[in-house]
């Protein structure tokens, strides 16, 4: 069975954006190794992505047979959104640091994904992840460095707030990349020369698979 890999980028810089380059050349190396495979493109930038409200909240935890016709009209998207996660097998972020975050965008996103019965339950009384079997590569470029061990390493909530979320979901899976020091390519930077080593470990995931 052909496989499907959700290509999700939230950076609002378009074709000038590391995050966006890097998820281009994953999905390049991905559609190599799965000719035959289908992209799913979610660009959190062309997607107007409400933040929840109260009606919304209260259409996720009501019944699914109970719903109104206006419930399930607020919660069309966020079934769209999820859709995509449970049709797809593996998934491609592009993830900007953003004020030592994510990009609201992607937020308003997990918000929108993040759902009671759907991709998470507690019908056992611990949170159980519904999104199984799912593995997740998510690209993080920051204009600073925040690698382990380095001094700016604690400021990063990017990688442990997606790691929750993610394994919260059930995706357990999950490898982080990380180009940090986007900040030189502003300075004039050369852009081939920063790409390279992070083009190199995109590549190197595909050829140990
Ligand atoms: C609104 C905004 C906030 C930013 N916040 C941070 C930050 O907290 N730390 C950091 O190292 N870089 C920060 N940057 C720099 C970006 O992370 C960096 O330019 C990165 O390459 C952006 O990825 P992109 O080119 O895919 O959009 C910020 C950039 C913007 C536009």
């Amino acid at each position: 069975m052909p496989l499907t890999l959700l290509d999700v980028n939230s950076s609002p810089f378009g074709e000038a954006s590391v995050s966006r380059h890097l998820t281009h050349e994953f999905v390049d190396a991905w559609k190599l190794a799965h000719p035959d495979g289908k992209v799913i493109q979610r660009d959190l930038t062309a997607t107007v992505v409400p933040p929840v409200s109260a009606a919304w909240i209260g259409a996720a935890y009501s019944p699914d047979v109970a719903r109104t016709p206006e419930q399930r009209g607020l919660l069309a998207l966020s079934d769209t959104l999820i859709a995509e996660l449970q049709s797809a097998d593996e998934y491609v972020f592009g993830v900007p640091m953003h004020n030592f975050s994510v990009p609201s965008v992607l937020k308003l996103w997990i918000d929108q994904i993040a759902r009671v019965n759907k991709t998470f339950s507690y019908a056992t009384g611990t949170p159980v992840g519904l999104l199984k079997g799912k593995k997740a590569t998510v690209i993080v470029s920051s204009g600073g460095v925040y690698d382990k061990g380095t001094a700016m390493a604690s400021f990063n909530f990017v990688e442990p707030y997606l790691r929750t979320v993610l394994g919260f979901l059930g995706v357990a899976d999950t490898i982080f990349l990380t180009a940090g020091g986007a900040s030189a390519l502003n300075r004039g930077g050369d852009r081939q020369a920063f790409f390279q080593p992070h083009v190199a470990s995109i590549r190197a995931q595909f050829q140990a698979a």
